[in-house]
């Protein structure tokens, strides 16, 4: 399966924070945000992933993110010209997805908590698969509706009375049909071609599978001020607590053995001193500590 993440748009409601950089550079607490949703496709196991961006910020990703060689990935750079809807991600990523599904994430959503997405990815076999998530404020997303057996009967786009309370988050997993039936997208009210317009695609030929995800599963999303501000705060807690951090696409790429201990070294290597390149020489001191006991025959703890 092929990655694709959609980090253009004109992040207008962050203004003036947006005036000359892109919204999915913003930090989110340590790390810039795009970090995030590239660790949730790599904790997917997928490693050849597209970023969409717009003209004036596509360069800036690209010196961020290199070519993923780096992290054992694959990354190629799309312009969209145009904010022209979500679905569009598919109409511009077509060669790249070539024959391949295909998994959509957006630049500004953050994922945490056992998605269990290797098994997601793993046992997808065809049609559409979204998530349900249960949020305060249904009137800004898409959302699901369902009938007296609690099936989905239909979505509606930022409704205005919202008939659940259950959004779908901005990850996407679809066969390859997702190419023609996104090209057969007419623009909505507001001028785009709906993700949601796509879904009910699926919905309506009986191929789409909705997954709710549980209180076990954090979705931030950062389209506002406040919603940005709070998910800093929440990567902060966690990462204070925890003494894990979350979105490191270097310790992913090494737990998902993307590259080996060798690599990882030499990018610390590389890395000016910071709280991130500190935490990473802690994962490095800790992947020697369990080698050397390996080969001592110790069993190690598995993180
Ligand atoms: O966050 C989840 C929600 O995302 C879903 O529940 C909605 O169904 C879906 O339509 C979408 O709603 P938003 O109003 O949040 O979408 P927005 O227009 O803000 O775009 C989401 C991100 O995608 C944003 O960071 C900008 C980027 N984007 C957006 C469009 C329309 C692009 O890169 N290109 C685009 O053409």
């Amino acid at each position: 399966m092929k990655g694709i993440i959609l980090a253009g748009g004109h992040g207008t409601r962050l203004y003036p924070l947006t005036a000359n950089t892109s919204k999915q550079l913003l930090p989110v607490y340590d790390k810039p945000m795009i970090y995030y949703p590239l660790s949730t496709l790599m904790l997917s196991g997928i490693r050849e992933i597209a970023l969409i961006s717009t003209p004036r910020d596509l360069p800036d990703f690209q010196k961020l993110l290199g070519d993923g060689s780096q992290w054992g990935l694959k990354i190629e750079f799309i312009v969209q010209d145009y904010p022209k809807g979500l679905a569009d991600a598919f109409i511009l990523g077509e060669n790249f997805i070539g024959k391949s599904k295909v998994c959509l994430i957006l630049g500004d959503n953050i994922f945490y908590g056992n998605l269990r997405l290797t098994d997601v990815v793993n046992n997808f076999d065809g049609g559409a698969l979204i998530f349900g998530y249960a949020v305060k404020d249904p009137e800004r997303y898409g959302i699901l509706e369902f009938n007296d057996q609690g099936k989905v009967k239909n979505i509606i786009e930022k409704p205005k009375n919202p008939k659940s309370r259950y959004a779908i988050p901005g990850l996407y997993y679809y066969d390859n049909r997702v190419i023609r039936l996104a090209k057969e997208l007419k623009p909505s009210s507001r001028g785009e071609i709906e993700i949601t317009d796509l879904n009910l695609k699926y919905l309506e030929s009986k191929n789409l599978e909705v997954k709710i995800l549980g209180r076990g599963v954090a979705w931030l999303d950062t389209g506002t001020s406040d919603s940005l501000e709070e998910a800093s705060s929440f990567i902060k807690s966690v990462e204070k607590r925890q003494s894990f951090k979350i979105g490191c696409p270097e310790e992913i790429a090494l737990r998902m053995k993307f590259i080996d201990i060798d690599m990882f070294d030499l990018l610390l290597k590389e890395m000016p001193s910071s709280d991130y390149s500190n935490y990473l020489k802690l994962v490095s001191e800790e992947i020697h500590f369990n080698k050397g006991n390996r080969e001592r025959g110790i069993v190690n703890l598995q993180i």
